[in-house]
């Protein structure tokens, strides 16, 4: 598997506090001020989703940049077992992708992100600082948000390890709003970047994201903010944009089973976010393919089954086809579940287009 990655350009050029640059000479845009020249919205990091292939599919359809599933900075450091390399390792050919890292230690945060640097070759490196999951959560994640001087340490331990941007993911704060402190904190310690998910860690993904609050920490810091939480079309995203004033949208469960979301807003204008149901059916399967090459299982017994929850997505207006796509064990079954729309049986193919005008995405 080749590791070919993007350019790597130093770092800290967007005004931030921070920049440890001393050259008279001009600085390179760094990775994410480079990507933000350019319209469209990032692929957000998603634990058990946002993997190679489905980095893959979204970078494909034109998202500014990926983040991977969030890797624990102990895991990297300490372990190394293959499940932890997959969490980093990139596709073929990957570019534009920041690896995330969770961790409350700044010796262990500084070897990950040496570590990372080494063997996944990232454009960028973000912190963890949302994961609200109890068994995960240590003192680290969404628990820095109770003790943002612990992550200020950490981004500039992070900052000392590597020349390429260093970004924060931030939720509103544990239990209630405190993001601009924090935001800006991050900012002096030295982050190029800021992604707010609109909740607290107490909301966790109830309730409506706060962008109201998003729009105060844009506000409120020299560096660009990536505004998360709720994003299910490119009309919404363009509105939370225009009226929020972040640079970007980061978009999560919106875009599980839909990653032409990134093609229309790639594209700057446009409305329609989702192809033909032929088009769909061949990505989902296309989705198959590239998890089992990935993951290099050809049986497709064990990689196949994290896809089960995905696969019906690509088909919202198909719900027929939902049981039997969440029973696949192969890239065959695949194409036997997909066949009545894959062009092998054009009189289906039709039916229930209209339906489409019906989607909806509704997640647990
Ligand atoms: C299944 C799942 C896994 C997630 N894993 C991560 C993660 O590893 N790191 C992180 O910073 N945020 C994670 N998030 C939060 C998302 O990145 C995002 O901020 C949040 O879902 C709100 O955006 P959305 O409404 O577009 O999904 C996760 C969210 C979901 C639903």
């Amino acid at each position: 598997m080749s590791g070919g990655v993007g350019v790597r350009y130093p770092s800290g050029v967007t005004g931030s506090a921070s920049s440890s640059a001393s050259s008279a000479a001009p600085a390179a845009p760094g990775f994410y001020a480079a990507r933000l020249a350019r319209p469209g919205a990032v692929l957000a990091p998603m634990a058990g989703y946002s993997d190679a292939p489905m980095r893959q599919l979204a970078s494909e359809q034109g998202a500014l940049w990926t983040v991977s599933e969030m890797i624990s900075a102990r895991g990297l450091v300490l372990g190394g077992d293959s499940e932890r390399l997959n969490l980093g390792r990139p596709y073929a050919g990957e570019r534009d992708r920041a690896v995330q890292l969770f961790g409350a230690e700044p010796e262990l945060l500084s070897a990950a992100v040496a570590r990372a640097e080494a063997w996944f070759a990232p454009a960028a490196i973000d912190l963890n600082m949302g994961c609200p999951v109890p068994k995960i959560r240590g003192k680290g994640g969404a628990c820095l948000l109770q003790t943002p001087e612990v992550a200020y340490a950490l981004v500039g331990a992070m900052r000392a390890a590597t020349a390429l941007d260093v970004s924060a993911k931030i939720r509103l704060g544990w239990d209630t709003d405190r993001s601009v402190e924090v935001a800006q904190g991050l900012e002096a310690a030295g982050a190029s970047l800021i992604t707010v998910h609109g909740r607290t860690s107490r909301q966790r993904y109830t309730g409506e994201a706060d962008w109201d609050a998003i729009a105060r920490v844009a506000a409120s810091v020299g560096v660009p903010v990536v505004g998360s939480g709720d994003i299910l079309s490119a009309e919404t995203a363009r509105q939370r944009q225009r009226e929020s004033g972040v640079a970007t949208v980061m978009i999560g469960r919106g875009s599980v089973g839909n990653p032409w979301i990134f093609r229309a807003l790639a594209g700057g204008q446009g409305g329609e976010d989702r192809p033909s149901p032929q088009v769909r059916a061949r990505t989902a399967l296309r989705h198959a393919e590239l998890q089992t090459r990935f993951y290099d299982d050809d049986s497709g017994r064990l990689t196949l089954r994290p896809l089960r929850k995905v696969l019906p997505r690509y088909l919202p207006d198909y719900p027929e086809l939902h049981a039997d796509l969440t029973q696949v064990v192969t890239v065959t079954d695949v194409e036997q579940v997909l066949a009545p729309l894959l062009g092998t049986n054009p009189a289906q193919t039709g039916a229930t287009a209209s339906a489409a005008a019906e989607y909806a995405v509704s997640y647990p």
